[in-house]
């Protein structure tokens, strides 16, 4: 087997051509390359599903020369060396946000940013020294005692987009400490079993979070919602708002509801968004489908951010209800949509947040199911990219920390409706496979 292994320069010249590819398709479609400048462009813009996966393959690549390039034992050291101090870094500059501390167009000293951060200066200017070897800011003449810190493009991606400060919040402060013990909860609960418990009281969040210095809370989202006191209470929440939009924005998702169904056909109907967040996937389908009214249920501190950002005209068509969906539904619709929702819990969980719509359905109410589908079933051809794997395996593993839930395949959603009632007729099931979304309409029959 030893002649089909890349050697460095097999990679090299791979990277050499995929680089080639991928450029020419930039300049052709006149698509500006970000650099490390802080004025760079945050993303790359209107990529293909073509040319997304050519850079995933050099993604690919360029780890396996990463790899390669350290020796198995060192690439491992390096790693375990870096990588608690790379997210420690990142997520101490999120949480202070040191983005907003630099201006985009200039630069601050670190006595500023110890000011602006409250932070004392020494803690300062260590977290930068780290964070400048990731190309997160760059002092303005390096080495040098009166150098003072300005953006690169990866912190002015930070200052730029809430979004993406978001998301870091979200999947470091919020479920990256959970990750971190998940060894010790394995071992605590599912060792020496056939499978992994399904009881969402023996997760590795609820051995972090179930009273001591992390706080008591049921599940995640209980903490999510429940953190913080006084001012601070719901910024987990708000944070997760801001997040969900900004998932909806990068992998455009806003088709992806407007297209679920036919809802300029369906005419003057009810819909209930349960889990609906802020109501951002909402508020597109009431401004594209003036027939929609539409009641958006979630928990209380998501509330007033809805509040804060449905535009005045949809008041009247789009409204928010705190109502937790494990309850049995009080209000009757033609139409329930779960958008990410089960995904984020086991099947004992699923089964009851469908059950629990029974009080409400009426002969062709409809169930309108959009999930994310992070584990594919046997691929014919070649495997995906590692790269894109990773985004189903990494949350597959999240999921577990938090929840004790798994990505699923597509066709585990037909069990769970089947589980949930035999009177769910599945009338239509799309998944896409480019796109990791599914697509489920079920029908409740008497
Ligand atoms: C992954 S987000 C999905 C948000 C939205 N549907 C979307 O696709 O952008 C899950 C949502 O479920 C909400 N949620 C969690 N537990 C809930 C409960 N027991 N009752 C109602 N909503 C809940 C969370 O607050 C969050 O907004």
């Amino acid at each position: 087997m030893a002649d089909t292994q890349p050697t460095l320069s097999d990679l090299a010249a791979k990277i050499t051509e995929l680089s080639e590819t991928f450029t020419r398709h930039l300049r052709e479609n006149d698509v500006q390359p970000p650099t490390f400048a802080a004025n760079s462009p945050i993303s790359y813009s209107k990529l293909t599903p073509e040319m997304f996966y050519i850079r995933q393959m050099l993604a690919d690549a360029l780890m396996d020369m990463w790899y390669l390039t350290q020796g198995p034992s060192e690439s491992i050291f390096n790693y375990v060396h870096t990588c608690m101090p790379d997210a420690a870094a990142l997520n101490i500059m999120n949480y202070f946000d040191f983005w907003s501390a630099v201006p985009l167009d200039g630069s601050a000293s670190y006595a500023d940013i110890a000011k602006h951060t409250s932070l004392p200066q020494d803690v300062v200017e260590r977290v930068l020294a780290h964070a400048t070897t990731l190309r997160l800011f760059s002092e303005t003449e390096p080495g040098k005692s009166t150098s003072r810190i300005q953006h690169t493009s990866r912190s002015a991606a930070l200052a730029r987009s809430p979004g993406l400060k978001a998301l870091v919040s979200t999947i470091l402060d919020d479920a990256g400490p959970p990750m971190m013990v998940m060894n010790q909860a394995l071992e605590k609960y599912s060792c020496g079993k056939p499978a992994l418990t399904k009881d969402m009281s023996e997760t590795s969040f609820a051995l972090l979070h179930s009273g001591g210095a992390f706080g008591n809370f049921a599940n995640s989202w209980d903490f999510i919602e429940n953190d913080g006191e006084g001012e601070k209470k719901g910024w987990r929440q708000r944070n997760f708002v801001e997040f969900m939009r900004y998932l909806k924005e990068i992998f455009h998702l806003e088709k992806a509801v407007l297209d679920s169904y036919d809802w300029k056909a369906a005419g003057k109907i009810t819909v209930v968004d349960l889990g609906g967040s802020g109501g951002h996937d909402d508020i597109a389908l009431a401004q594209a489908f003036p027939d929609l009214t539409i009641t958006v249920q979630d928990l209380p501190e998501v509330k007033p951010t809805f509040e804060a950002t449905v535009p005045a005209d949809l008041k009247s068509r789009v409204s928010f209800m705190e109502h937790d969906f494990f309850k049995p539904q009080p209000v009757q619709a033609d139409i329930y949509m779960l958008k990410l929702i089960l995904h984020d819990w086991p099947d004992h969980e699923s089964v009851q947040i469908l059950q629990a719509l029974r009080p409400a359905l009426k002969p062709g109410s409809r169930v309108l199911f959009i999930d994310y589908v992070g584990k594919q079933g046997e691929t014919e051809g070649s495997p995906l990219p590692r790269s894109i794997q990773q985004m189903g395996t990494a949350t597959d593993l999240r999921m577990m920390a938090l929840f004790n839930a798994k990505e699923r395949p597509v066709e585990a959603w037909r069990d769970i409706f089947r589980a949930a009632d035999e009177r769910f007729e599945i009338v239509r099931l799309e998944a896409n496979p480019l796109t990791f979304f599914v697509v489920i309409e079920a029908v409740w029959r008497e």
